[in-house]
């Protein structure tokens, strides 16, 4: 039985993963705003180091796994553009690098990072904000977002995912991680039923936009399902799986690029 840190663990898939992982008989440790057993505001550096830090400590040096799913969805607000750059990208890159040395004394250990499926579908993401969220550079981020207004927080939120995506990738195969046994993946979702999508749902605009996405299967994924493929990517299953992202999301990546290799 492993140790695995779970970040978002207190809603949705986060926690739809804690209990799979739970059921199976390993320790989790649960990082969350609240209820969750590292209470951590992962929009902050000083939140970030602590809930690093306390993960370390409860996990005594060694963990077999982390799965990165604490997210903002992209909804209106005028601080959300940052609170998305933030926890969606530093709140996975951050905690990642701090994680790194007790996932690689675990030997085969497997990390799972909640990207998205607006990574391909969504349109005129500024490059510029992603190479500047790859440089840690928040503000420089924002600056590039800044001329899309109200629109701004999704287009942050396409990405903080793309640059996640990116780093993912980029990191998977080197020394660091390949090299030391860690198995680094993502998964793409797309419109999954959980408290982040109710609240988009509520906004009768939005609500429209997201039903006339194309889905080609229709309707929405369930949390325990895309849970179910995290833990598969945990599992010794996923050792030959290394720098992937695994869209999960009704067919509509390939519906938006089918011609696309
Ligand atoms: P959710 O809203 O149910 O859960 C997200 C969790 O992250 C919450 O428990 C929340 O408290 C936590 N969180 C947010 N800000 C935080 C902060 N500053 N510090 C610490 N924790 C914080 O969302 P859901 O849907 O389960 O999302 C999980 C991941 O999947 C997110 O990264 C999201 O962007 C991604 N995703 C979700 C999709 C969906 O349709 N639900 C689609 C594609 C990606």
């Amino acid at each position: 039985m492993g140790t695995y840190a779970v970040t978002g663990s207190a809603s949705g898939m986060g926690a739809a993963v804690v209990a799979r992982l739970v059921a199976d008989g390993h320790t989790v440790i649960g990082v969350d705003l609240k209820d969750a057993d590292v209470v951590a505001d992962l929009s902050t550096p000083d939140g970030r180091r602590t809930a690093a830090a306390a993960v370390l400590d409860r996990a005594g040096g060694v963990l077999d796994g982390a799965v990165l799913a604490a997210g903002l969805g992209p909804a209106p607000g005028r601080d959300r553009a940052r609170l998305i750059a933030e926890v969606n990208y530093l709140g996975v890159v951050e905690l990642l690098d701090a994680w790194r040395p007790a996932l690689a004394a675990a030997q085969r250990a497997k990390v799972v990072v909640f990207s998205s499926n607006s990574t391909t579908t969504m349109p005129m993401v500024p490059r510029r904000a992603v190479r500047a969220l790859l440089e840690r550079d928040v503000p420089k981020a924002l600056g590039s977002l800044r001329r899309f207004g109200r629109m701004a927080p999704s287009f942050a939120y396409g990405a903080s995912k793309i640059a996640v995506s990116q780093w993912v990738r980029r990191e998977a195969v080197t020394p660091e991680w390949a090299g030391a046994g860690i198995r680094l993946n993502a998964i793409a979702p797309g419109a999954i039923l959980t408290p982040l999508l109710e609240q988009q749902l509520a906004t009768p605009a939005e609500a429209k936009r997201i039903r006339a996405f194309p889905v080609p299967i229709g309707g929405f994924g369930d949390a325990g399902q895309l849970a179910a493929w995290v833990v598969f990517m945990l599992s010794d299953a996923a050792d030959f799986l290394c720098g992937s992202v695994v869209f999960v999301d009704g067919g509509s990546d390939a519906w938006f690029r089918a011609g696309d290799w």
